[in-house]
């Protein structure tokens, strides 16, 4: 059966007479943004009321009544027989003036000892906790993605960059390590700000709780909260978790936009590094030969809103006496977008980066050329006692040297001219200088060898399980 929706009365006609019409009300309203709030909104009155029936505030008949209809309600919108009305204040009026069209003084009572400041507060909460969760999700996602091309590329030289200048052989595997390993801080993050969404505002009222003897423990265990929250005018006035959350994925955001510089840099025709998938590229409305990075570039890009979304809140709380200001509310639109942002560029950076095609010669013939080996001529050295400040001369002489005489490595210089700038260079310093054994001596922790690789991959493929 088809509901119609009831006519929007607002919850605090009563005192006031006039309630501002046209644009004035939909300029105060928040149902665009906190209609995705809807089955949190409903979960959550599930329990208020259970937890009111329980605790002989209302009878246990019209809590019954109320269980089921809003279990009903929830349905309905799932199979789209119920639409959200536009014209409710917000998605609370909304359930309720649902509840009170269908039941009459039923629905009238769902809302004592309750205000809507502590049920936006709890039904935000309920829903990070989800979203949050799935971030987690989609982060574990793309680092598993990494670690399948990392294991691929264990081998794979390439050039080390600093100041975007060759600096020391690496391996692919490990540059896709690097990345991976940043992913991991950032769930951790995410991890640990859920923690601290993890207490129930239900039951602080509209700020000091309430005079009705409601039971906040029941409710909290019944949302799958660790505890209700310890002072209910913090409950309605903080927001942190929000600040915490936007900072979370300002930083990830920020991870995926370096990732994405690279990955940009890696596709232009001076590197040629990668080759993005045709499906993950796009053309030019005029020039008919490219292929432009454009996913990478607007997740690029896409770091910008989500820091800005963080700003947002910060300058939204700073200065709001408490406890709830209507300022709050406002909150969401900024994180939901940091949220929606970050949940959609981890799966378009993975889907892009895992239909790649890494040029592995490209980037191992760049590994010749810019005297990557010029660190590892120095280290012979130094394991042959000399003291590194010299070492490091002697390796920038045999660098001048071979500018000097055209020659594109220390390697190509002949033993006597090695020589020339220190007795200590011998024969066994050729095969030492080669891209693969310069990135191969590097087996410490952290390094970039093979065999270490391999073991950073294992270490987060664990972290991921
Ligand atoms: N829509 C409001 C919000 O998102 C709900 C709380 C309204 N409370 C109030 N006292 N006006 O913040």
């Amino acid at each position: 059966m088809k509901h119609d929706n009831p006519k929007s009365e607002v919850l605090w006609a009563g005192r006031l007479r006039e309630k501002p019409d046209g644009d004035a009300f939909a300029f105060q309203a928040s149902i665009n943004v906190d209609r995705r709030l809807v089955f949190e909104d409903i979960e959550g009155s599930r329990a208020h009321v259970a937890m009111l029936g329980d605790q002989g505030i209302l009878d246990g008949k019209t809590a019954a009544v109320l269980d089921a209809e809003l279990l009903n309600i929830a349905r309905e919108i799932r199979s789209g027989e119920l639409a959200i009305d536009e014209g409710a204040e917000d998605v609370h009026s909304f359930i309720e003036g649902v509840l009170t069209a269908r039941l009459g003084d039923a629905g009238r009572s769902v809302h004592a000892g309750r205000s809507r400041n502590d049920q936006v507060a709890l039904d935000t909460r309920l829903y990070l906790k989800r979203r949050v969760h799935e971030l987690c999700g989609g982060i574990d996602a793309l680092i598993a993605t990494l670690l399948d091309l990392a294991e691929l590329h264990a081998e794979s030289l390439m050039p080390g960059y600093t100041h975007l200048q060759r600096a020391q052989c690496v391996t692919l595997g490990f540059h896709l390590c690097a990345w991976a390993s940043a992913l991991r801080r950032d769930r951790l993050r995410f991890q640990d700000a859920r923690s601290r969404i993890d207490e129930c505002p239900l039951g602080a009222g509209a700020l000091a709780g309430s005079g009705l003897p409601l039971d906040r423990e029941k409710t909290a265990a019944m949302l799958g909260f660790s505890a209700p929250s310890l002072n209910a005018m913090d409950s309605v006035a903080d927001r942190d978790f929000a600040l915490e959350l936007a900072a979370d994925c300002a930083i990830t955001q920020t991870h995926l936009s370096r990732f994405c510089e690279d990955v940009a840099i890696w596709a232009s025709e001076e590197f040629k590094f990668i080759d993005l998938a045709e499906a993950w590229s796009t053309g030019s409305s005029i020039m008919p030969q490219k292929k432009n990075p454009d996913f990478a570039e607007l997740i690029r890009g896409k770091a910008g809103r989500t820091a800005g979304n963080m700003v947002t809140l910060f300058t939204l709380l700073k200065g709001l006496p408490y406890a709830y200001n209507k300022d709050l509310q406002e909150d969401k639109e900024a994180l939901f977008d940091s949220l929606d942002t970050v949940d959609a560029c981890l799966r378009m950076f993975r889907g892009m980066i895992a239909s790649a095609r890494f040029n592995t010669k490209r980037m191992a013939a760049a590994t010749i050329g810019g005297f990557l080996e010029a660190t590892d001529a120095a280290e012979y050295l130094v394991r042959k006692g000399l003291p590194f400040r010299k070492a490091h001369e002697a390796a920038a002489l045999l660098v001048r040297d071979a500018i000097a005489g055209g020659l594109d490595s220390i390697a190509r210089l002949g033993l006597d001219e090695l020589k020339n700038r220190s007795p200590l260079f011998d024969g066994d310093l050729y095969a030492a200088l080669s891209p693969a054994a310069c990135a191969g001596a590097r087996r410490l922790t952290g390094g970039t060898a093979p065999e270490e690789v391999r073991r950073q991959i294992a270490c987060l493929r664990k972290f991921i399980r």
